[in-house]
């Protein structure tokens, strides 16, 4: 690392134990899937004595410090490095005889440590290569790899979809023109001189590097396909709780809940159902829970985030 990192302050965290009901279940079964610092998982663990719960990261970096963090709980806590996707592989052999997930935390996106370690490229502000990956052992692509390889096209469109950057096809362009370009510095450089009109309140630079570190782990197409077999692996009554932290990943938390909540899903116009879709949840957020101001005032990260919780229904209303 090249910077200390900051501590991660854990966001929602009262809100979260709240909404998986942890203290009513003491010998729980819990799995968070975005384990980071394990700040939330650590408080899941306190406030139930012989709970159980299974911490994932894509992360090895975070996963270390999570380790110790946890080490307090010996064996009630198991961590794997792991993407949250895989879940239907790992999370059955770890539950054993118990019918199911008592709850289940995904707190989306970055940590503080990510954003604040150079090296790891997610901050326009701190000199580092152009990497982004969550998982920087594995060989999926970097952001490096979009914007030194892509096409101008290709590359407005990412900024568009996933920074709903308005100025996507000029920034493109003038990534093309500059080309190579291997540092945040230099990138940030590049956008600030492609942009002219009125000052916004945010850096210039934020949509595009927000848009690249979505592309870059795929992360809503992830959130997409992680819902429905979270709902899978939760024991009736079990809840499923996201935090969200823009409005692409709040959407398809708000629409995939609201779908498994609903019976039949055919077109509206059509007379009779031929989809045989039976609602599998309850959604206990109608509207998302926010951070209160004073929580802003402490951790001005968390004055974004959206805490959705649906809870799965009993069997015999399947
Ligand atoms: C906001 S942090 C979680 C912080 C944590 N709740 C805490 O209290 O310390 C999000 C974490 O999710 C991880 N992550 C992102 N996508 C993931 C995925 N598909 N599978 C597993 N972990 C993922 C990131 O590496 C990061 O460590």
């Amino acid at each position: 690392m090249t910077s200390p990192a900051a501590p991660h302050i854990s966001v929602l965290l009262d809100e979260v134990l709240h909404a998986l009901r942890v203290a009513e279940l003491p010998g729980g079964c819990f799995l968070d899937g975005t384990l980071g610092a394990g700040g939330h998982a650590a408080a899941i663990l306190a406030a139930a004595p012989q709970a159980r719960l299974l911490g994932l990261d894509r992360d090895p970096a975070a996963l270390a410090l999570a380790a110790d963090r946890l080490a307090p709980f010996g064996e009630r806590a198991a961590l794997r490095h792991a993407s949250y996707e895989q879940i239907a592989e790992i999370v059955p052999s770890w539950l054993g005889n118990a019918p199911g997930l008592d709850g289940m935390l995904l707190d989306l996106g970055l940590s503080s440590m990510q954003v604040d370690d150079a090296e790891r490229g997610f901050a326009f502000m701190r000199e580092g290569p152009l990497d982004m990956r969550f998982d920087s052992t594995s060989s999926e692509i970097t952001a490096d790899d979009i914007i030194n390889t892509w096409d101008a096209e290709s590359i407005a469109d990412v900024l568009f979809r996933y920074g709903e950057e308005r100025h996507s096809r000029r920034i493109a362009q003038a990534i093309l023109k500059a080309r190579p370009i291997h540092t945040t510095r230099e990138l940030a450089g590049v956008i600030e001189h492609a942009q002219y009109g009125p000052r916004e309140k945010i850096h210039p630079a934020t949509r595009t590097f927000q848009a690249l570190r979505i592309a870059v782990n795929d992360e809503l197409g992830a959130v997409e396909r992680v819902l429905p077999l979270a709902l899978n692996l939760l024991r009736p009554g079990g809840r499923l709780a996201v935090i969200s932290f823009h409005s692409l990943e709040d959407r398809i938390v708000k629409h995939t809940f609201k779908a498994e909540a609903t019976d039949c899903i055919c077109p509206p116009r059509q007379p009779i159902c031929t989809c045989g879709h039976r609602a599998r949840v309850r959604i206990i957020t109608p509207k998302p829970i926010q951070p209160t101001d004073a929580e802003i005032a402490v951790n001005t990260r968390s004055r974004s985030a959206r805490l959705r919780v649906a809870e799965r229904l009993e069997s015999k209303k399947l």
